[in-house]
C-alpha cells in the first residue's frame, strides 16, 4: 500500500514575515499520521523554514537543485550536498516553470535528478504536457518521453527512491483542473510504463497530480487508484488550504 504524500511547491512567493506566519499556522495545523507532508519553499528561505518545523513530521525540500552533487564554482546554484546540509530530503526536478521559462532540457534534468540522489535527497520529478501538445494528442508520448530521459539515462532502480509529479502544464495556475479520468489515464500510463521494466518499483512509486487542486477537488483526484497525492502551487500557500487538501489525501 503505497502512502499518500502532499507536497506544497511554494514558488516564488513569500517574504521572511509571510514565510514566519505559514510556518507557524503549518506548525499549529492538526495533520493527518497517514500522509506524508511537505513543502518546498524559495531557496532564500530554506533554512528559516527547516527551524521553524523542527519538530513536526512535515519535509522540506528544494525547488531546484545544482546539476552537480558538491560544492563548486558555479555561481547562483545551490548543490544538492549543500541542499541536505540545509535540512532538506527532497528536490523539485524539472517543474514546468523551468522546463518552459528556464528551458531546463531532458538531457539537463537527468544530471539534476542524479545529483539529488547522490546526496540522498529524494528527486520528485515532474512531467505534463502543454495545451498545445495535448490539443495534438501527444499527452501520453510527451510525459512517456520525459520520463524515458531519466529511465535511459540512469535505469529503472532509481524510482525506488524517487517520486513523479504528474502536472499538466494547462493545468498550472489556471483555475483549470485535469479532470480524475484525465489525470488517472496519464498516471495509469507512468506506471504501466515503469511496470514494463519492474514491476516492483512500478507498484512502489509514489505519483503525485499538480495543476490547481483545492480543497474543493482534492478528495475525488486522491481517490483515484494511480493517484497518491499531490503536488500544490497556489493554495498551498494558506496553511488551511493546504491543510484541508492534505486531510482530504487521508482520508
Ligand atoms: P497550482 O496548484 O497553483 O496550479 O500549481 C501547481 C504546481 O505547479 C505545483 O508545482
Amino acid at each position: 500500500m503505497r502512502r499518500k504524500m502532499v507536497a506544497g511547491n511554494w514558488k516564488m512567493h513569500g517574504t521572511g514575515a509571510s514565510v514566519a506566519e505559514l510556518t507557524r499556522s503549518l506548525k499549529a495545523f492538526d495533520f493527518p499520521t497517514n500522509v506524508d507532508v511537505a513543502v518546498f519553499p524559495p531557496s532564500l528561505y530554506i533554512g528559516q523554514v527547516v527551524e521553524a518545523l523542527n519538530g513536526t513530521a512535515i519535509s522540506v525540500g528544494a525547488q531546484n537543485v545544482a546539476r552537480q552533487a558538491e560544492q563548486g564554482p558555479l555561481t547562483g546554484e545551490i548543490a544538492a550536498s549543500q541542499l541536505a546540509d540545509a535540512g532538506c530530503t527532497l528536490a523539485l526536478v524539472g517543474h514546468s516553470e523551468r522546463r518552459q521559462v528556464l528551458g531546463e532540457s531532458d538531457e539537463e534534468l537527468c544530471l539534476k535528478f542524479a545529483a539529488a540522489q547522490q546526496v540522498g535527497l529524494v528527486p520528485v520529478l515532474c512531467v505534463g504536457e502543454t495545451l498545445a501538445e495535448r490539443e495534438a494528442g501527444n499527452t501520453l508520448g510527451v510525459v512517456a518521453r520525459q520520463l524515458n530521459s531519466i529511465v535511459d539515462a540512469l535505469g529503472i532502480e532509481v524510482f525506488h527512491k524517487a517520486v513523479v509529479a504528474y502536472e499538466p502544464v494547462w493545468a498550472i495556475g489556471t483555475g483549470l483542473t485535469a479532470s480524475p479520468a484525465q489525470a488517472q489515464e496519464v498516471h495509469a500510463a507512468i506506471r504501466a510504463q515503469l511496470a514494463a521494466k519492474n514491476a516492483e518499483v512500478a507498484q512502489n512509486v509514489r505519483l503525485l497530480y499538480g495543476g490547481s487542486v483545492k480543497a474543493a477537488n482534492a478528495a475525488e483526484l486522491f481517490n483515484m487508484p494511480d493517484i497518491d497525492g499531490g503536488l500544490i502551487g497556489g493554495a498551498s500557500l494558506n496553511a488551511d488550504d493546504f491543510g484541508a487538501i492534505c486531510r482530504a489525501a487521508g482520508n
